[in-house]
């Protein structure tokens, strides 16, 4: 039982660590097998999955961040495994991340011996990256979507899936010769110690990847900071109800095809002068109401969700982030400054 329980835990057992006194662990069986720290800490291993996060002891908004992702992944547990879905996300990162082609990307993950995608959701990447490497792929999530991802996935001799934070993580330090972090950051507890804590499980020489998103104009800062504050005291049922006519707003929008030609710019505003779709418009300038003609109806109401219920969602400027990484042993390889976020790939350097 515990053999088969704790197969892919077993096969990577020297990897995996107490994430807070950082000893290694034992397995150990019982009613619920479980992984075991020398000073008797114990992180149950349920479906498989070793579990070390237990919500009571997160912090509040940290905690009901998890609880919302849980939420979006149980409607859309599939997402980024379908075509469409899969593709654009694909296309996105390799050029946010400075990837040539698939294949250029495909030829480093190859070097990498160990990767972690850091905050995996449900598994999207992980099985991208399993697919083009030969080393062992770690995903860890704080939510139950890696439940999802080991559903999506399968089971893989080189796949170990954990739920766990990522700011406390259960690897020893410059374990990793890829870390990516796309889209995750912003959602954790305190992002510069997330990514102080990532950086540490970067081997040197090895690369990480993250993605965090922008301040963006002050009209749409106001009604993200007005409309968040007011779905985060919403019922789950509210929230959703919202993101509903979000995105029907913008469907709306979208099919009735309006472009608009603002005369002129106004910075004050972040308003540039040019025609555009009246939708694309309005999301990028005042409200985000997402919609994709490509993706079903759950997806489009999920997108918007993810943008307006994490109690966790900070934004930043570019020079921030530059700064995060002058104070690590880090080099920037590449950086992709979007409308929506901030991409960069750097490697660490040998200190
Ligand atoms: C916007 S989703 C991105 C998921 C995936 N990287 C992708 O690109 O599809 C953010 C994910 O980060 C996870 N997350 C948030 N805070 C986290 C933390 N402290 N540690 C690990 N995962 C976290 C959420 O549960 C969620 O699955």
């Amino acid at each position: 039982m515990l053999a088969e329980v704790g197969a892919a835990v077993q096969r990577h057992l020297e990897l995996l660590v107490d994430p807070i006194s950082g000893a290694h662990l034992r397995l150990a069986g019982g009613d619920e097998p479980s992984l075991v720290a020398p000073n008797g800490s114990r992180y149950p291993i349920r479906d498989g999955i070793p579990r070390f996060v237990e919500a009571e002891r997160l912090p509040a908004d940290q905690a009901s961040t998890g609880e919302t992702f849980s939420l979006k992944w149980s409607r859309i547990s599939r997402f980024g495994h379908d075509e469409a879905t899969r593709d654009f996300h694909h296309r996105w990162y390799l050029q946010r991340y400075g990837w040539p082609s698939e294949e250029d990307f495909a030829a480093f993950l190859r070097t990498c011996a160990r990767v972690l995608d850091a905050g995996c959701g449900v598994g999207r990447d992980v099985a991208w990256y399993l697919g083009h490497s030969r080393g062992l792929v770690a995903g860890v999530d704080i939510s139950t979507a890696v439940d999802s991802a080991a559903e999506n996935v399968g089971r893989h001799e080189r796949l170990l899936l954990v739920q766990g934070d990522l700011a406390q993580l259960p690897f020893p330090p410059a374990s990793f010769d890829y870390v990516a972090c796309d889209q995750v950051l912003q959602h954790t507890a305190d992002p510069r110690a997330s990514f102080r804590h990532l950086v540490s499980r970067v081997r040197p020489g090895g690369v990480i990847a993250f993605y965090v998103y922008r301040i963006k104009g002050p009209v749409r800062e106001f009604c993200d900071d007005y409309l968040r504050r007011a779905t985060m005291a919403m019922s789950e049922a509210e929230a959703y109800r919202f993101s509903e006519a979000v995105t029907r707003f913008g469907k709306g929008l979208t099919e009735q095809q309006v472009q608009i030609t603002v005369p002129g710019d106004i910075p004050e505003l972040g308003i540039t002068a040019g025609t555009f779709d009246v939708q694309r418009w309005l999301y990028w300038n005042v409200f985000k109401c997402f919609y994709n003609a490509d993706w079903d109806w759950e997806t489009n109401v999920m997108t918007n969700y993810d943008w307006y219920r994490p109690a966790t969602a900070f934004r930043y400027r570019p020079e921030e982030i530059r700064a995060w990484i002058a104070e690590e042993p880090l080099e920037i390889v590449h950086e992709d400054i979007g409308d929506a976020g901030l991409s960069y790939r750097c490697r660490r350097t040998a200190s």
